[in-house]
């Protein structure tokens, strides 16, 4: 028995943040954003807006599209780092909104690859026959979380969330595998401290002091990631047995065009076997995998018994990719 994603749904906050809008606010331009990441615009919170909400609505999407009923899951799983209470977990927040109980609802903290994390977590479980019907969701806020002053961080981040329903299901479909890693060691490549949960929005009055933001090594994480991405997935494909040729699409975390080429040059793989859409939502993080997964299906670029490859990287670090046969 495996696991098998069978509706997909995205939701983002409703202000668009453009590279121009951030010319007004910081000594940056559209130039340097556009050719040293691809990010043209990002979507972020603002205040008396919920993460939760956002999660839930992706979720109802996903919920509607696979035709089930928020009373029918039996697990939820999130990957995130954005919430607004260290407890309860963000997956009861968010299990509270959907108005369903008595079901096991938990986080996945690893940062930017949350998602990839949280689908192993749900694939396995499912496979052990635990959980029948899994909403398995990604979603996080860092433009809460960074110095609107730092430059080097504040044009990289979005809003945003992704979900999908997995369902228990026999034969060649659905997940084939995973493989997870992360390198404690690099912890202080990117960090944050977190006291203010998601309050410190872009509009907000109270700011985040330049200490307890976001605190990035840009240049190495860059040379990291990209090994990191390399080598997963060659992992995963290895691991089930598929040749890298083989794989339709891949759709890697989003956080900067240049790190998603380095990557799809070392795997040998042409530019049109890869999706790319962080030049209208930047880096979400947690939200990117499942949200670049959801505008795929809806572009038509995933077809039925295709093979996919999702993977990232992110802060820990961590790193992980699942291939899916569609
Ligand atoms: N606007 C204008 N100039 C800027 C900006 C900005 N927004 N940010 C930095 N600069 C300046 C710097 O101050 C520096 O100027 P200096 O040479 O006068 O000191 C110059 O641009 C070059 O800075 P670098 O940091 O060396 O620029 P780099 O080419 O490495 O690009 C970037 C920076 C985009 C952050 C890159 O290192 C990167 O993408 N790293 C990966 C980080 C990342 O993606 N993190 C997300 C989470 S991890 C993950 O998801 C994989």
């Amino acid at each position: 028995m495996g696991s098998r994603i069978v509706g997909t749904g995205r939701a983002l906050p409703r202000t668009r943040l453009s590279n121009q809008d951030l010319e007004r606010r910081l000594e940056t331009s559209d130039e340097w954003i556009r050719t040293r990441t691809g990010i043209a615009q990002r979507y972020v919170l603002v205040s008396g807006e919920s993460l939760v909400d956002i999660a839930a609505e992706a979720s109802h999407i996903a919920l509607d599209r696979a035709g089930l009923a928020p009373s029918e899951l039996e697990a939820i799983i999130v990957g995130t780092v954005s919430s607004d209470f260290g407890f309860p977990s963000f997956a009861c927040q968010l299990q509270h909104r959907l108005g369903i109980t008595d079901i096991p609802s938990f986080d996945v903290a690893a940062a930017c690859s949350g998602y990839i994390y949280a689908l192993s977590v749900a694939d396995a479980t499912m496979r052990a026959g635990e959980w029948g019907r899994v909403l398995v969701v990604g979603t996080d806020a860092l433009s809460t979380m960074v110095d609107w002053n730092d430059r080097r961080t504040a044009v990289l981040f979005g809003d945003g969330a992704g979900a999908s329903v997995l369902v228990s299901e026999p034969g060649p479909r659905g997940v084939l595998g995973s493989v997870l890693r992360s390198a404690g060691e690099h912890w202080n490549l990117l960090s944050v401290r977190n006291a203010a949960g998601t309050r410190c929005t872009f509009d907000a009055e109270i700011r985040r002091s330049a200490d307890n933001a976001i605190q990035m090594r840009g240049p190495e994480l860059f040379r990291i990631a990209v090994r990191m991405m390399e080598d997963v997935t060659r992992r995963v494909a290895d691991k089930a047995g598929v040749r890298l040729e083989d794989i339709a699409l891949i759709l890697p975390h989003q956080a900067n065009a240049r790190i998603i080429s380095a990557v799809a040059e070392r795997l040998g793989l042409n530019g049109d076997k890869v999706f790319i859409n962080v030049d209208r939502y930047g880096n979400t993080s947690a939200a990117s995998v499942p949200i670049a997964l959801d505008e795929a299906l809806e572009a038509h670029r995933i077809r039925d018994n295709d093979l996919i490859l999702l993977n990232a990287c992110g802060g820990g670090l961590t790193w992980g990719a699942n291939l899916i046969r569609w």
